[in-house]
């Protein structure tokens, strides 16, 4: 194909689990509280994938619900990037498990970013399709935090859900599209959440194992000021970038991780509150689907118009940020 000026989103899709755990179902877990959890992060329920189920499974759910939306058939698709932390296996990449399911021909890589990772991957894409290296690429944003939870760890097991979203990225018509991007990170944070244990830092041992060292460990007061802070940052630099202000744009999709979190960015940016799409109370965190299913939902519930200016901003494990902002296409 040739170069593109032009590259945006032309279908979305999202899967999630089933299964519902509540903040009630927490509280036979751990010494916690519906209320607190509610106050604290505005969270009510999350979606738990059941034994056997990987995050290759629901990334193909949401695939094919973006390839419908964007009418495309699977031999349409030349790239698959997916952003994940927690795919099938160590290696090989989530993505080659995921175009072989799909009986996809085409390349396909794994992208490692956190909750940024999904934002992350749309710039990566946009840069392909610009380049005119390829035409339609699948993006993919999927996560199962809940296999890498500590369930004995209050302070971190009622914050996360599992769950899928996919985007067709491909060349739009002039204007339109993704305009600008602004990703970061800030490794200095790295132990602030991570995995301790089970790379190649530190092998995983037996010990190690049974402190819980291969889940997932937050400094949550840490990450949190990390993140009120970034996710405003960005904002405003991705809105500098395209010569834009707050009052230009009709839709911000964050990365639900907290609602005290997006409520302190509403402030910051002085917007309404109602630009800012949420449904984190229904399932959680989802780290890198979190956006996309977010922007699913927010399309699903008639609020995404052709023409519409909407930023989408997250951060993450890194630490990382990234923020994205489009014109919708269609
Ligand atoms: N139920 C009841 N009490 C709890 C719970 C719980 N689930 N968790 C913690 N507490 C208690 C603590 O023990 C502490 O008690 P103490 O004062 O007696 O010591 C008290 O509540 C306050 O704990 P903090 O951790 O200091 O509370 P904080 O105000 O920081 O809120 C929270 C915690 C909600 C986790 C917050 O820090 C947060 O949202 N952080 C950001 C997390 C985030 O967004 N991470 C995702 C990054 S994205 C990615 O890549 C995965």
């Amino acid at each position: 194909m040739g170069e593109s000026k032009n590259a945006g989103i032309i279908g979305v899709g999202s899967a999630v689990p089933d299964k519902v755990l509540s903040n009630a179902d927490l509280e036979k877990i751990v010494d916690t509280s519906d209320e607190w959890i509610r106050n604290m992060t505005g969270i009510v329920e999350r979606r738990i994938a059941s034994e056997g189920e990987a995050a290759s499974d629901y990334a193909v759910r949401a695939s094919h619900v973006a390839l419908e939306r964007a009418g495309l058939a699977v031999a349409d698709i030349d790239l698959i990037i997916v952003a994940t932390i927690t795919g099938d296996m160590p290696f090989p990449a989530t993505a080659s498990i995921v175009q072989n399911k799909l009986g996809a021909q085409c390349p396909a890589f794994d992208l490692s970013a956190g909750c940024s990772g999904w934002v992350y991957s749309l710039a990566t894409a946009h840069a392909f399709i610009t380049s005119g290296t390829y035409k339609n690429v699948l993006v993919i944003g999927v996560d199962l935090l809940t296999r890498i939870t500590n369930w004995t760890d209050r302070s971190t097991c009622v914050l996360f859900g599992d769950a899928a979203a996919a985007a067709i990225m491909a060349p739009v018509e002039p204007g339109y599209g993704m305009l600008c991007f602004e990703l970061g990170s800030d490794g200095s944070g790295a132990e602030l959440l991570c995995a301790p244990d089970g790379g190649s830092a530190r092998e995983l041992t037996h010990e190690g194992l049974d402190a819980h060292r291969n889940k997932l460990v937050m400094e949550g007061r840490e990450v949190f000021k990390f993140a009120v802070k970034i996710q405003g940052d960005a904002t405003e630099r991705v809105l500098a970038k395209c010569g834009l202000t707050p009052e230009d744009v009709d839709l911000v999709v964050p990365h639900q991780a907290n609602v005290r979190i997006i409520d302190s960015a509403v402030n910051r940016l002085g917007m309404p509150r109602e630009k800012f799409f949420v449904n984190l109370d229904r399932y959680g965190n989802t780290s890198a689907a979190s956006i996309g299913l977010a922007l699913d939902e927010a399309i699903q519930a008639g609020k995404v118009k052709k023409g519409n200016v909407i930023v989408l901003v997250g951060f993450g494990a890194g630490l990382t940020w990234a923020a994205g902002l489009m014109k919708w296409a269609y």
